[in-house]
């Protein structure tokens, strides 16, 4: 097979991890992201991707250790300490130095892994303006893809190992001794907000003093990077400061950044964007906004609606698909690239029975329909029955924001009355018999009692 082949299977990997699991690696460099799936598909002994993505399909637990392996979470306290030295004396009190002294302070470190790199910004700020001041008015949004990793970075303890590079003095300060780790001291965790966000395909967080963004954005080729530094641009405030990792550059969009100490990575907000440029990131955080909006002001209603017993949608009023809980997107294979796409153009739109003409009827009588009894037949072979509810969400009487589209499966229901109806079909039958035999002895009685029967 030659190198074309393989390149162009690769990207149907890579396609297949977008729409089965909603992970969109294809703003990945290629060699790094080849590399790591070598590296699982040696744990299995396969030699080529397209055994590979074969491999995958029908074995779902792969998915998990593929991203595990693909998603690198190498971190640690401090990494590169002289620029964190550099940042605790020249940056953070350069940024305390132009707020008025009850102003919010507010940081990102993105792609923060298990939370050192979070935990270590949050130490210089405690140094700096003292716990109290910090609790008052410093945030730190603390976000990455992993879920893994997260859990780790909020459960806020460590292995002595891991807390090597922290010094001796910052140690005893903010560590102490629980079971066999060292755990955060609770006032500086209170200071980190951890939320899962794809630099890729999420809306910025905004208005931010300090964007960290170490040893990530070297992941992503130049294009990708590209889109997401225009965001970093957005997220920051004016006066802002953007702090990247010591072997990364920005190859791209240098005019959207100047830099501040090159050594260290550190760069200051530059022009601000002109028309085009703003318009392309609104726009594009608009498309994203439909589907997830920021990750930590939903995070709740997410929680809630995923949570709920039913596949439930929402289709807005521009008939767009913006919602999806976490049912109806295994159910009817929706992707999370899926929400903010038009309605029309998705299978659940016609599949398993044609919703487009029964919103418009929604939205004509202002009332919710029930569409009972739909039949979905499955490849194979099986079938499922559905009761399906369309209701028009309402802000004011006259103002439809969309409809919520709810999926009931009534399957077990019908199953019990096919079940009923045999047994009574059953019942029929005994009863029948019954009958014809109690006819029989009947008979036999009359007959006996006429004596026609010869008693022998
Ligand atoms: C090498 S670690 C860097 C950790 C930390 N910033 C540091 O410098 O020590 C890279 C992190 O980027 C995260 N990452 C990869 N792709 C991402 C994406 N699309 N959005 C957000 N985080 C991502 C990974 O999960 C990983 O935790």
């Amino acid at each position: 097979m030659t190198v074309t082949d393989q390149s162009s299977i690769f990207e149907a990997l890579l396609e297949y991890l977008r729409r089965s699991r909603g992970f969109d690696f294809v703003g990945y460099k290629r060699s790094t992201l080849q590399r790591r799936v070598t590296k699982r598909m040696q744990v299995h002994h396969i030699d080529n991707f397209g055994d590979y993505l074969d491999y995958l399909k029908v074995h779902p637990e792969e998915f998990q250790a593929l991203f595990n392996t693909i998603l690198i979470n190498v971190t640690s306290f401090f990494r590169d300490l002289t620029a964190w030295e550099y940042l605790a004396v020249h940056i953070l009190p350069l940024i305390i130095k132009h707020k008025s002294p009850d102003e919010p302070l507010r940081f990102w470190t993105a792609g923060c892994a298990s939370g050192e790199e979070a935990y270590s910004l949050a130490i210089l700020l405690a140094e700096t303006l003292g716990i109290e001041e910090c609790l008052r008015r410093v945030k730190i949004y603390a976000t990455d893809i992993d879920e893994e990793a997260l859990t780790q970075a909020r459960n806020a303890a460590y292995k002595a190992k891991d807390i090597e590079s922290i010094s001796e003095e910052f140690q005893q300060r903010y560590f102490k001794a629980v079971g066999d780790r060292l755990a955060l001291d609770g006032d500086l965790r209170r200071l980190v907000i951890f939320g899962r966000h794809d630099l890729i395909q999420d809306a910025p967080i905004s208005r931010m003093d300090l964007l960290v963004c170490r040893n990530t954005l070297m992941y992503f080729n130049a294009e990708t990077q590209k889109q997401i530094l225009a965001r970093f641009h957005f997220a920051l405030k004016d006066t802002g400061f953007l702090f990247l990792g010591k072997a990364e550059m920005l190859l791209t969009n240098t005019d959207l950044f100047s830099p501040l100490n090159l050594q260290h990575r550190i760069f200051k907000k530059a022009r601000t964007m002109d028309r085009r440029d703003r318009l392309l990131v609104l726009a594009q955080n608009r498309k994203e906004e439909a589907g997830m909006r920021s990750a930590f002001n939903i995070r709740l209603l997410e929680a809630a609606f995923n949570a709920m017993p039913l596949a439930q949608i929402v289709v807005d009023s521009d008939s767009n698909l913006v919602l999806a809980n976490q049912l109806a997107r295994s159910r009817f294979s929706i992707a999370r690239q899926d929400l903010g796409r038009p309605f029309q153009d998705l299978e659940i739109s016609y599949r398993p029975v044609e919703l487009r003409s029964q919103i418009e009827r929604v939205y004509e009588e202002g009332n919710s329909i029930l569409v009972s009894d739909v039949i979905r037949t499955w490849s194979d072979g099986s079938i499922q029955y559905l009761d399906i509810e369309i209701s028009p969400l309402q802000q004011n009487s006259n103002d439809p924001l969309g409809v919520s589209i709810t999926f009931n499966e009534v399957t077990r229901y019908h199953q019990l009355q096919e079940e009923l109806e045999r047994s009574n079909q059953e019942l029929e039958t005994v009863n029948e018999e019954l009958q014809s035999s109690n006819e029989e002895l009947e008979t036999t009685n009359e007959e006996l009692q006429s004596g026609s029967i010869p008693i022998l």
